[in-house]
């Protein structure tokens, strides 16, 4: 570290950068300086590689975004080291115990908690846009009995926008939604128009996938009954009328789609912001949002948190798979978490919900797994060091499990709810009244330089070549060992001998 003269203190960073011997004050807002400022930063190539562009300033380098900002958002604050998460500035815990998810979801897309009748427009507006086009279930029955719901939901999301062409900005026009950022009062009722559809067709498309599983028929929604409600009415009602989930289950599941409805720009929200950049419309936006929730080390991780307690079985064998994360061979799914430093505040407001749970539908007989697995990582150095403390995904799969949810309809659990923050994101982003640009960042290009192309019969393979540099031998499932003895002719009439290929 070099030190300067003292001054007055101001919100400025002073560079010096030691190729060139220039000094540099780049402004600091919001404790953060901005990456265009950097590229201020100049000096000739010197050794650099060509492809090092130095002569177009410097670059901030951030694999994984370990330490970059990309929006300024007021939708939610997270705070890692002192594990709090607000809404709209409402701590998570208020709401879970005093609000509802349509509530806190008119919260975080509006910014302000509705008044009476703004929540009952709200309600009767979501509820309203429940039904999707009877074609769309066609789409769900085209898939395979055992697809995951992750894949069926996924695409369906993506399908509902091939039945809202006036909501395609390819084919409306570029600044559909981006021109609701003046007030354009026809671009803000498109806009508000999608927010409801999807919302209000998730618990719809995401039972539909259920259904579809179970093969049993489709149920329509059922109006009367809350948002949580009517999904628990699409996933499970059969026969008979006045339907009525258990209150405790109904209000469990709608503090856990409060829990689960935001969590600022993590990586499917990430993904959300950077898809809806390129302006697509806000279904494929979605939908790309569920590809990226859709994986374990994000939403898939309450499901596979289930399946590594099934696996180890019970609280006996948790030395000897502790043992093995402590080598690194394994990971504790369910711990961890990029900003939370400390507890998750989710972790803790979900295990009073577990507990309600469990006493409508019996303990979770994983549980003693879960708690002495809990305990001994509390205790790990392993863990401690590395801030390691039980997330979200931990104890939200026990009760899932609890409730009779198979497990790989976990992260459709959490991708209803999540609907809304990514909605929330991607109007927050519309309405910029610097208008949308698109995201695109820049790479380190580490690989050869300009080099002349060869001809085919002047090549030779790599010397010390590794499995990386080639594709490796696959094997073909699907070929039986008669068709691979067969000898047949190719469309162009020649015959070819299997056997020999
Ligand atoms: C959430 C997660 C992806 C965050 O990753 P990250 O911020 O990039 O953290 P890192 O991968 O840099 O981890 C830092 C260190 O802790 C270790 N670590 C992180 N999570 C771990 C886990 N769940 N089990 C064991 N070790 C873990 C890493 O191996 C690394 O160790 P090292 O410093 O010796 O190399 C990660 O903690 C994880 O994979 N957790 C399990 C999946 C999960 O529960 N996801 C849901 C999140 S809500």
């Amino acid at each position: 570290m070099v030190t300067v003269p003292k001054q007055a203190p101001r919100q400025s960073l002073t560079v010096v950068d030691n190729r060139t011997n220039k000094v540099y004050e780049l402004p600091i807002k919001h404790n953060s300086v901005l990456a265009t400022d950097i590229k201020k930063i100049k000096s000739q190539a010197g050794d650099d590689r060509k492809e090092d562009e130095t002569e177009q300033g410097l670059r901030v380098f951030d694999p994984a975004y370990m330490n970059t900002a990309v929006v300024e958002s007021k939708i939610t604050y997270i705070n890692g080291l002192d594990g709090i998460l607000r809404y709209r500035g409402y701590p998570i815990e208020q709401l879970v115990k005093k609000s509802d998810f349509l509530e806190s979801a008119f919260l975080l897309i509006y910014g302000e908690l509705p008044t009476k009748n703004q929540y009952s427009n709200w309600q009767n507006e979501i509820m309203h846009h429940t039904y999707i086009h009877s074609d769309i279930e066609g789409i769900f029955k085209s898939f395979r009995y055992d697809s995951h719901p992750m894949s069926m939901l996924t695409s369906s999301f993506a399908t509902l926008g091939a039945f809202a062409p006036e909501a395609n900005p390819s084919l409306r026009g570029q600044k559909l939604f981006t021109n609701a950022a003046s007030g354009d009062p026809a671009a803000l009722q498109i806009l508000d128009k999608q927010i409801l559809r999807i919302i209000g067709k998730a618990p719809t498309l995401a039972a539909a996938s259920y259904r579809m599983r179970q093969g049993r028929p489709f149920n329509r929604p059922a109006q009367g009954l809350s948002y949580t409600g009517n999904f628990l009415y699409l996933l499970d009602h059969l026969s008979g009328t006045e339907y009525r989930p258990h209150p405790v289950l109904e209000k469990a599941l709608d503090a856990l789609f409060i829990i689960h409805a935001d969590h600022e720009v993590n990586c499917s929200t990430a993904t959300v912001l950077q898809v809806g950049s390129s302006l697509v419309d806000p279904y494929s936006v979605v939908s790309a949002g569920c590809a990226a929730l859709y994986g374990p080390s994000h939403g898939g991780a309450s499901e596979s948190a289930i399946r590594m307690l099934m696996e180890i079985g019970s609280p006996e064998n948790v030395p000897a798979f502790m043992a093995q994360v402590e080598k690194r061979e394994r990971v504790l799914v369910g711990f961890g978490h990029r900003v939370y430093k400390n507890v998750d505040p989710r972790s803790t407001a979900i295990r009073e919900l577990a507990e309600q749970v469990f006493q409508v539908t019996g303990r979770n007989k994983l549980l003693d797994t879960a708690t002495t697995l809990a305990d001994y990582a509390r205790k790990s150095e392993f863990m401690r060091s590395r801030n390691l403390y039980p997330n979200v995904d931990f104890y939200s799969g026990l009760i899932y499990q609890a409730m009779g949810f198979p497990l790989d309809f976990y992260p459709v659990l959490f991708a209803v709810p999540r609907c809304v923050g990514w909605l929330a994101h991607w109007r927050q982003m519309m309405l910029n009244p610097s208008g949308v640009k698109i995201w695109r960042p820049r790479q380190l290009y580490l690989g050869e330089g300009e080099r002349e192309y060869v001809e085919a019969d002047k090549r030779k393979e790599k010397a010390n070549a590794t499995p990386f540099d080639a594709p490796v031998e696959v094997h073909h499932g699907g070929d039986s060992k008669r068709n691979r003895l067969a000898s047949y002719k190719d469309a162009a009439g020649h015959t070819r001998d299997r056997a020999k290929l």
